[in-house]
Formats: C-alpha cells, structure tokens, sequence
C-alpha cells in the first residue's frame, strides 16, 4: 500500500505524458492548459487504490485511471460552457481563456483521447472495462441533460435532483472504483460493493459542491460562490428552502427565482440569507453525511479497505 501522494505522482506523472502531438497548438495547449492545472485526481486515485486494496498489479490500472480523469477533465470544458463559468481551479475556464468554439473541440479531443486511454486496459479484461465505461459516459450526458433542463423548471423535485446528480457524478467515482476492482480480478461482490461506495461517495460528493458553491471559500473552492444561485440550478439547498420556506420568505424565494438578476451579487446574497435563516447549510450536511455513511458500509467485505477509508473521510472535509 502507498500513500495517496504516491499515488498521485504517479497518476500526474502519467498523465503529463498523454500528448505525443502538439500541432495544431489551438486544439492540444487548451487540452494540456486543462489537465496541467491540477485537481484532486479523485477518480483515478480511487480507481489505483480500488486495484491496489484488492491485490492488483497497479500498473495495469495507471491507462484506465487517467482515461477516466481525461473524461472527467472533458466533462468540466463543456460543463463550465453550460455553466457560463468563467473560473475554474482558481484560473479562467478553457472558454474564457481561448473561446467557447475551443471549449467544445479540444473537449471533444480529451473524450477521444479518454478512450484510446481506456483501451489500454489488459485485453482480458477490456471488453469489461469498456462496456462499463460506456454505459457510465453516457448516463453522464444524462445527468448533465437534466440538469439544464431543472433550470427552467420550479416543480423539481428531491427524488428528481437526486437522480439528476447520481447519474451526472456520482456513477463516474462507482466507475472508476468498479474498473480498479474489475483490473484486480476481483470476485464480483467485491466489484459491487465498491461500485456502490462510489456511487454513495459520488453523491455525498455533489451534495458537499453544490454546498460549497453557496458557503464556500472562492480562494480555496477555486471556482466562483453563486453561480449555481445564478442559474437558478435545482440543488437540494433551493428544493428544500422552496419547501420550507412560507409567508414572505417563501415570496421572496419564488421572486428571487424568478427574475433575471439584475444585480448578480444581490441575488446571490438574498438567496444565502434565506437558506442560512431557515438552516438549509446544515440539512445539506446531514444529507451528505447519510450518503458517506452509505458509502463506508460497503467497504466492510473489502479486506485492505484502511486508504480507501482515509480519503473518503478527508474528503468529506474537502474545500476545494
Ligand atoms: C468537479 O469535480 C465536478 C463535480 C462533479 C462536482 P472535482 O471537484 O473532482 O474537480 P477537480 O478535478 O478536483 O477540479
Ligand atoms: C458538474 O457538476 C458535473 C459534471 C461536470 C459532469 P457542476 O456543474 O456542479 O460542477 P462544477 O461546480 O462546475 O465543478
Ligand atoms: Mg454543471
Ligand atoms: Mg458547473
Ligand atoms: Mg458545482
């Protein structure tokens, strides 16, 4: 067993060493941009240790772990278009910095590279590996679908987010554990189980950044407080005020909704105030911390389960 800094050398070391081409510089420097910047490496440190607790022989889980983490980083180019987000890890998003038209073809890059990533996996677990994953890749799309559409809805519903962001998060961490597992040759319990820690610790996860994108530090969180506030996204902070809420505050929630803000930091500030005032911050912490302790559960048929335990712990204490 390594430690997570081991890991996660090697998982950027890697990762640093996908681009053979660097022509034309307008499609690979935004790619290179993007992955250079860092990010926590959750999914492919999840997918090494997966392999790792089981007896795996690491090396051949690196390929497939920085497939998932190119995805995921893919993921991000077209979702901070959607999201209309101009900074991520504290630098201007790939659309900001180059354009939106960059945005779209150098993500569509990273998906293709993901893939060739993938493929790499040992060829008598591919066929495994790749069904899985493709599955996974769409659902993604799913979520991601979803979760545009709530932003004109006002009648969405809690079991509706939690659906929405299962399928948009949660199952790329169940993913990235299953094909560690599914490298290790695990038993099928086993693959299971830690699918289902993932996905558990997936939305735990959601839970805690659409958390944080309200009662965040922006220094530390590296993105911008609000912009779920301004985009009238459905998170289960607004579902649960839009529910608790009654008399005056309940109006001023539905006005605040409803209008085009106007003045951006106002709405934001308005917004914060009634879920501060009705404990909206705390309900989203139980709501997180119930899934984790879903999560944890399954980890008990896994026998060197300590890291994968550790990092989700310190996890739940992430700002960034
Ligand atoms: C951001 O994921 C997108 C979500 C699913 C919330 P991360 O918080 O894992 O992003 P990085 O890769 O660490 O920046
Ligand atoms: C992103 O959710 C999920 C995917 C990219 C698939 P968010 O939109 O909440 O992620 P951030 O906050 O921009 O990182
Ligand atoms: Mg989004
Ligand atoms: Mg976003
Ligand atoms: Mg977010």
């Amino acid at each position: 067993m390594n430690s997570i800094e081991t890991y996660t050398e090697i998982i950027n070391k890697a990762l640093s060493g996908i681009l053979y081409t660097t022509e034309p510089s307008g499609l690979y420097t935004p790619i290179k941009y993007q992955l250079d910047m860092g990010g926590k490496r959750v999914r492919p440190l999840l997918a090494v240790m997966a392999c790792d607790a089981l007896g795996g022989d690491i090396s051949e889980v690196i390929q497939p772990a920085i497939g998932i983490e190119i995805f995921h980083n893919f993921t991000l180019l077209h979702d901070d278009v959607m999201d209309k987000a101009d900074i991520r890890r504290g630098r201007p998003t790939v659309h900001k910095a180059w354009s939106e038209n960059v945005a779209i073809l150098s993500g569509d890059a990273m998906q293709i590279i993901a893939y060739q990533k993938i493929g790499e996996t040992p060829r008598d677990r591919l066929k495994e590996v790749l069904c899985h994953f493709t599955e996974i890749a769409l659902e993604i799309c799913e979520g991601q679908q979803y979760d545009m559409e709530f932003e004109m809805r006002s009648n969405v519903t809690e079991e509706e987010y939690i659906e929405m962001i299962r399928l948009k998060t949660a199952v790329l961490m169940g993913c990235a554990l299953k094909i560690g597992a599914i490298v290790a040759r695990a038993s099928q319990a086993e693959i299971e189980a830690l699918y289902r820690f993932g996905e558990n610790l997936g939305m735990a996860f959601q839970l805690q950044d659409d958390y944080l994108d309200v009662y965040g530090d922006p220094i530390k969180f590296g993105k911008n407080i609000g912009g779920d506030i301004l985009n009238n996204k459905k998170t289960y902070m607004l579902i649960s005020a839009c529910r608790i809420a009654a008399g005056a505050e309940k109006e001023e929630l539905l006005r605040l909704l409803q209008t085009a803000a106007t003045d951006p930091n106002a709405k934001i500030k308005a917004v914060t105030a009634i879920y501060t005032k009705l404990g909206i911050d705390h309900l989203a912490r139980q709501k997180m911390d119930l899934y984790y302790q879903n999560a944890i559960k399954e980890l008990d048929i896994i026998p060197d389960n300590l890291l994968l335990k550790r990092f989700s712990a310190e996890l739940m204490q992430r700002q960034s």
